[in-house]
């Protein structure tokens, strides 16, 4: 097989069509495997990089779907975005019982790994941010939370200019003449369709929620009390976010009904 430079995708991948590839090829597992080297040297080092891994891997489908969904909701093409939020919300509560695979760590085997880690947390993940703010979340950190990468930095300042998911539903419902939300949530509802997007984004919104916690309880039985390698107060931080929605006014539609 012949592959010109034209051929080429940004990295230098082999585009698979163009390739005629093997299963390892389609999927770039050299480079993918090879990533997840140098693990720490420790007992339990492969199996934290590697859930780490795998939650980036995801979030970067999250960004792919909300977007999609946030284009469909402003085109008016809602069976696509219920198609696009259906899916992410899947993967959402995917996420959350993949923690369980962390809560094998023990405290011990943890403390012993932590100085590998240095002071890098979960906190400084990009797509995480991008996933708040694409959602519809604003800025918590006020700024303060700024990459070291200007890439990176750039790529959240989009996220936090662009509309959210949130800007787009609240498009089409002023579109269908649906302001108040209340009214779409009483019985017999003024829009079925327009329902089922909110319930949707719920969907995608409690799994979040549920992520949250879990983390949250996660982290505490493994560290207890202790700061954060990214320099917080730890699961006293992780707790005082535990109430943080994408789509409040959805949550609160419930309580003035
Ligand atoms: C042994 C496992 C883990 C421990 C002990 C742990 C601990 C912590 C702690 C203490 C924080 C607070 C920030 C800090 O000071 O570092 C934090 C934040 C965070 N962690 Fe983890 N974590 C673990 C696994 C994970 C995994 C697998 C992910 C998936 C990407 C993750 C994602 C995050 C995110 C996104 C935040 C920021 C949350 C926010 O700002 O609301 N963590 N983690």
């Amino acid at each position: 097989m012949t592959v010109r430079p034209d051929d080429l995708l940004p990295g230098g991948f082999v585009p698979p069509q163009a390739a005629g590839a093997t299963y390892g090829e389609f999927l770039h597992l050299d480079a993918l495997i090879a990533a997840t080297d140098p693990v720490p040297d420790q007992t339990d080092g492969r199996v934290f990089v590697t859930v780490h891994q795998v939650f980036e891997l995801w979030f970067r489908l999250i960004l792919h779907e909300l977007e999609a969904a946030r284009d469909n909701l402003f085109a008016g093409e809602v069976p696509d975005a219920l198609y696009r939020l259906r899916r992410t919300a899947r993967v959402d509560w995917l996420l959350v019982s993949q923690l369980d695979a962390l809560t094998t760590i023990s405290p011990g085997s943890f403390h012993d790994l932590r100085p590998h880690l240095g002071t890098a947390s979960g906190f400084q993940s990009v797509q995480f941010r991008e996933i708040e703010y694409l959602s519809g979340l604003p800025d918590r950190h006020h700024g303060t939370y700024r990459p070291r990468d200007p890439a990176e930095r750039d790529r959240l300042a989009r996220r936090l200019r662009e509309p959210s998911v949130w800007d787009a539903f609240r498009d089409l419902a002023r579109g269908r003449g649906v302001t108040d939300l209340v009214r779409l949530y009483r019985s017999g509802p003024v829009d079925r369709e327009l329902l089922d997007v909110a319930e949707a984004l719920m969907d995608h919104d409690e799994g979040w929620a549920m992520w949250r916690m879990r983390h949250a309880v996660a982290v505490e039985r493994i560290i207890g009390r202790k700061s954060g390698t990214g320099g917080s107060s730890g699961v006293h931080y992780l707790n005082s976010r535990r109430d943080e929605r994408f789509f409040p006014e959805l949550w609160a539609a419930r309580t003035h009904l």
